[in-house]
């Protein structure tokens, strides 16, 4: 196949992703309809300007619009628009389940309720499986440059809420805020049931991916692609096969990677890790799942056996039940 044909063939195939934050998904067309809506005045006066303004240098510059452009999220209908539209490009790209972080301290810290985003979200995800039986959970992340304290406070504010979150996460500026500053957080969530998944390994070192996997007891390691600089972690990581959730179009956009084909997934793929693909922030970055599998495609030496087994460890990475898992897989071409 060539790579137009594989690029096709990738479309068509059913698929997860599992690193997601909903927030992330915020269209520029929606976010000015919103700052019209409520009077949030932004620093945009275009749609254009908006996306002009989507050239980052690292994280951290990142995330000053990604919190920036969440502020016109107020009440319940903007939630469910935002998870509504989400939803309509996973039926549009095949994405069969999706795994969405979303977070909470980002809208509690403005007044929000948990009862008001979590309404939204809700409305849209029982519509969307009500329509085309789309699968979908939520997973809650703290964010990491705030305190302990906060994530602890957050968590019980979501007591109300919990049979509809699967997971915990830990997002936002990775430096200087390591796993083990939220240690008992995520142990009471273990001791609630709740799933464990954290990013480490982004822009930070070898020993956040350590910290997330030993102090959190984490199922799952967001982006993880600097686990490579450790040998010992990637000699723990084939055989423990905890899932790294990449996000190519994110680390080349946030400068992990300067450009796409030298991107570490393929080399992380043939040591033998779980590795998968996903659109993490897709408004952001500049393009949903299928543009980031189509990113691998344009730039690095990737076939389809390759692409397969990317598909696939979508599907045991998830925290879908066994029987699903070998639906899909059945499905896959
Ligand atoms: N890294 C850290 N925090 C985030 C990200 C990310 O990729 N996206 C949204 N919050
Ligand atoms: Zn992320």
């Amino acid at each position: 196949m060539n790579k137009q044909e594989l690029k096709k063939w990738v479309s068509s195939q059913p698929k997860v992703e599992l690193h997601l934050h909903i927030e992330g998904s915020l269209e520029p067309e929606l976010m000015i309809e919103l700052a019209e809506k409520h009077n949030v005045k932004l620093p945009y006066k275009s749609i254009e300007e908006v996306r002009a303004a989507y050239n980052f240098q690292d994280l951290q510059s990142f995330l000053d619009l990604y919190y920036l452009g969440a502020s016109v999220l107020i009440d319940e209908d903007d939630f469910y628009q935002l998870m509504w539209c989400y939803l309509c490009q996973c039926k549009a790209d095949n994405v069969v389940h999706a795994e969405i972080m979303f977070d909470p301290q980002t809208h509690t810290e403005r007044g929000i309720d948990f009862s008001i985003f979590m309404a939204g979200f809700k409305r849209a995800m029982d519509q969307a499986k009500q329509e085309w039986g789309q699968s979908c959970l939520l997973i809650m992340s703290f964010l990491r440059h705030l305190s302990e304290k906060s994530a602890i406070d957050t968590l019980e504010a979501a007591t109300p809420h919990l049979g509809d979150i699967v997971a915990v996460g830990l997002d936002s500026a990775e430096m200087g805020n390591p796993p083990e500053k939220f240690s008992k957080v995520f142990e009471i969530a273990k001791n609630l049931g709740l799933k464990r998944v954290a990013h480490a390994g982004e822009e930070g070192p070898p020993s956040y991916v350590w910290g997330a996997l030993n102090t959190l007891n984490v199922h799952r390691i967001d982006h993880g692609v600097r686990s490579i600089e450790d040998p010992n972690l990637i000699k723990f990581l084939v055989s423990s096969q905890h899932p790294l959730t990449v996000c190519p179009l994110s680390n080349t956009k946030l400068k992990v990677f300067e450009h796409m084909h030298q991107h570490n997934i393929l080399e992380l793929l043939k040591l033998g890790l779980l590795v998968t693909v996903n659109a993490d922030d897709p408004s952001y970055f500049g393009g949903y799942l299928n543009d980031n599998y189509h990113a691998l495609i344009d730039n690095l030496p990737i076939d389809q056996v390759q692409l397969k087994q990317l598909l696939k460890n979508g599907f045991y990475a998830s925290f879908l039940p066994e029987k699903k898992v070998d639906f899909w897989l059945q499905k896959l071409q």
